[in-house]
């Protein structure tokens, strides 16, 4: 088989947490041994929502974590979207394939607008970062981009501009992706409101104490109707099975303890103590991994990968500013 070309990145507006293992970091594990991957730190788009302190002091955190969980430096690229301008000068162009009303119509930035409260006041940049993610994708020619749903958006309106770019300068300059979603799509957070994310509060950090992981599992959302361990109690939507499905190895003692909830006599203190240490078994080799990690490593992995990748977007870009006749100086 072919080697495919997979690009992922995340925002580096804290450290990651169980959802981002789930949702992607556990599928990039596996994808780096059989296909060329680039994971992109990206703080240009953080920086249409968040503060420049917070994402400059979490770039090395979220390399530590991606080491930590198993990423490895000789078989992914990790690189640093502002250290690469041609990306910036990929999304200007872009800008013309793309129109206002096809932007605000992308639902994940729909929601966030809400969210946010952006209604009034929505800054440009954080409109056209499904743009910017565009050029993420297609300056590297990646081929798959493994995601959680909320991302499906993004990956849709990358093709529909790479097939407007290609229907106005030429076929093959820059490719379609497919998005691939692993298996439990999204972790929902430990109140069972929202998906698992730091702004909330509701998530479970990959570099949380052991103390810290304890005290997340016994707040969690169970069955407020739970209320004596006789009751029958609700599965579906008790976060506590929600994260056992997502960690819990032995599947059929997983349904047996899944029928004994519902049927009565299993009570939340016995499933919320098999999750903590189900959790906590999963963590702590993660947590003495990442204590042995430094800055200056992390640093230099992420510069050589930065250099690596750069030299491929500045070959796409070449071929792009040729296609879109943008090179006046070679030509004349
Ligand atoms: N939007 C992604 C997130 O918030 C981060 C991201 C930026 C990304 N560029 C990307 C994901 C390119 C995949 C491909 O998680």
């Amino acid at each position: 088989m072919l080697m495919s070309i997979i690009l992922t990145g995340d925002r580096p507006t804290g450290k990651l947490h169980l959802g981002h293992y789930v949702g992607s970091l556990k599928s990039r594990v596996e994808l780096q041994e059989k296909h060329e991957q680039y994971v992109m730190i990206a703080d240009l788009q953080a920086m249409t929502d968040n503060n420049a302190d917070i994402i400059s002091t979490n770039i090395l955190e979220v390399m530590k974590d991606y080491i930590s969980i198993g990423l490895n430096p000789d078989k992914t690229t990790f690189l640093l979207q502002s250290a690469i301008p041609e990306l910036t000068e990929l999304t200007f162009y872009y800008m013309n394939l793309v129109t206002l009303g096809r932007l605000e119509r992308n639902p994940t930035v729909k929601t966030e607008i809400q969210q946010k409260n952006y209604e009034n006041s929505l800054p440009m940049g954080f409109l056209c970062y499904p743009v910017s993610q565009a050029a993420d994708i297609t300056i590297f020619q990646a081929d798959f981009v493994p995601v959680g749903n909320d991302q499906i958006p993004m990956i849709e309106q990358t093709n529909e501009i790479v097939r407007k770019f290609s229907a106005t300068y030429g076929e093959g300059i820059v490719k379609e992706a497919k998005a691939v979603l692993s298996n439990t799509q999204r972790l929902v957070g430990i109140d069972g409101k929202a998906k698992a994310s730091k702004s909330l509060g509701n998530a479970i950090i990959l570099s949380d104490s052991e103390e810290e992981i304890r005290r997340k599992v016994f707040e969690m959302y169970t069955d407020p109707n739970h209320i004596h361990v006789s009751d029958p109690g609700k599965v579906e939507g008790n976060v506590v099975f929600e994260y056992l499905d997502a960690f819990y190895e032995d599947k059929n003692h997983l349904e047996d303890l899944k029928a004994h909830y519902a049927k009565g006599g299993l009570g939340d203190v016995k499933l919320k103590k098999l999750l903590n240490q189900t959790l906590q078994d999963f963590i702590a080799p993660i947590r003495e991994r990442r204590n042995a990690l430094n800055d200056a490593d992390m640093k230099n992995i992420l510069l050589s990968g930065t250099k690596k990748a750069r030299e491929v977007a500045v070959r796409t870009m070449k071929n792009v500013r040729s296609a879109m006749k943008i090179n006046f100086f070679e030509q004349h």
